[in-house]
């Protein structure tokens, strides 16, 4: 077992360098910003990531939340904060999420994921568990469960419609319904809860909308009893579980999603997805996907994730599948406008191996470009912020979090998302290292 006292070259790999966590909960106001910082941006950057408050964790998804802040107000970068997410996991150790009797507390969770705003609530997310509610601030408000109306734990990844207002979104577990979605109106009420049909209980990171449909994507990584039984990531590949895409009509009530074979494979995370031709009746898919997940255990990761497209064929039930990309990508984003809806742009992190930059695609034209980093600086998810006066879907900015190796420290960095070879619009040193995190949102005033 790994404690504080290993060596860190023995740490599991999310223990150790930029993914070791801090400690200290830092507040500093008016940081320096180098370049300008656009002064329409008014708000919060708010980022999740794991961080143990022990300094250990079985897992790198199993750490505590803390969400790393970033307020500016007219070109003023007017304070960095950082916070744990104050949830019973952090502050009951001893509280457990199942039960002797086999029921599950979903109260209890880590809510290091993603945090994400839906009718003047900022939510904290983890798959595992329900909401925690913070302020703008990074206080913690408290567990939100939709007035006792959700009985499932609650994505990381929920969406929400540009059109409609609605936040769709879903939770997944090991008992019956292993899958359930859930449809939460512009006002914050959840309105429609649907138990899916699955074959069996497989770990779903995340999901797709769009205009007409919701999508599902059931894929091989699939829950394993013994696993869970030793403690740690309680999933496993499985060769024979086979891989599909469920298509469910927005709205229907008392329904269940038509089917569609894929080639295995998994995936953490969807770009975009969105309806298209005559009727609607072809969907466009496109993901990060990787050939195969912790075929090996759990521990490692390969990061071969590389952007590909599924086109569904609504009338034959058939699947077109492509890879649009031979990069290695993660954490891919698009326009907070255009989720569900066709984009022509599309953003992702692209630091493995042997470069670090955010890479931008031009799904119409097949093209990409790149924002290089160079050798000692790595970016994380990157954020797209429309411009306020934009007529091109890329105008706007790309916000994203710098891991700087050579002082060992952390920068809040704003790209041009119409101009990537650029240099950054703007960089704030940040008063503390960030460790690699997950994911973020742009919450404007
Ligand atoms: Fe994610």
């Amino acid at each position: 077992m790994t404690t504080l006292e290993t060596p860190p070259e023995k740490k599991p790999f999310h223990l150790r360098g930029n993914y070791a966590p801090v400690f200290d909960e830092v507040t500093e106001h008016n940081l320096e910003v180098v370049g300008a910082l656009p002064p329409e941006l008014n708000g919060h950057y708010l980022r999740n990531g794991a961080n143990p408050k022990s300094g250990w964790s079985p897992h790198w998804f199993a750490g505590d939340g803390m969400i790393h802040g970033m307020r500016l107000d007219g070109g003023k970068a007017s304070w960095y904060r950082n916070r744990f997410v104050q949830t019973r996991a952090l502050n009951e150790p001893d509280a457990s999420m199942i039960g002797d009797d086999g029921s599950v507390d979903r109260t209890i969770g880590v809510n290091n994921t993603h945090i994400v705003r839906h009718a003047d609530k900022i939510l904290a997310l983890v798959e595992s568990s329900f909401p925690c509610e913070l302020s703008p601030e990074l206080e913690t408000i408290g567990v939100h469960d939709f007035g006792g109306k959700l009985d499932t734990a609650m994505t990381a990844h929920p969406k929400i419609c540009p059109i409609t207002g609605e936040m769709h979104f879903f939770g997944y577990g090991f008992f019956e319904p292993y899958l359930t979605y859930h449809r939460v109106d512009a006002s914050g009420v959840l309105v429609q809860s649907e138990a899916i049909d699955v074959p069996g209980p497989t770990m779903i990171h995340d999901f797709s909308i769009t205009e007409s449909k919701i999508i599902f994507m059931d894929l091989p990584v699939i829950f394993d009893l013994d696993l869970a039984m030793k403690g740690g990531m309680p999933y496993r590949w499985d060769d024979d579980y086979g891989a599909r895409i469920g298509v469910m009509e927005r709205g229907a009530v008392n329904t269940q999603p038509t089917w569609f074979d894929v080639d295995p494979c998994y995936v953490f995370h969807p770009m975009n997805s969105f309806d298209q031709g005559e009727n609607g009746n072809e969907i466009v898919i496109d993901t990060a996907r990787y050939p195969e997940l912790w075929k090996q255990g759990s521990a490692t990761f390969n990061n071969d994730a590389m952007l590909h497209r599924w086109t569904l064929n609504l009338e034959t039930g058939g699947v077109s599948e492509e890879a649009l990309d031979d990069r290695q990508i993660e954490f891919p984003r698009v326009a907070e406008h255009l989720v569900g809806l066709k984009n022509r742009y599309g953003y992702a992190d692209s630091s493995f191996k042997d470069q670090n930059a955010i890479v931008k695609y031009d799904l119409e034209t097949g093209a990409s470009v790149e924002h290089e980093f160079g050798d000692d600086r790595i970016p994380g998810e990157p954020v797209f912020v429309p411009a306020e006066s934009g007529t091109a879907e890329d105008d706007g900015w790309l916000m994203t979090i710098v891991y700087d190796k050579a002082r060992d420290g952390s920068d809040f960095v704003v790209l041009d998302a119409s101009d990537m070879t650029a240099d950054a619009v703007a960089t704030v040193a940040l008063p503390q290292r960030v460790p690699f995190g997950f994911h973020g949102s742009w919450m404007a005033d």
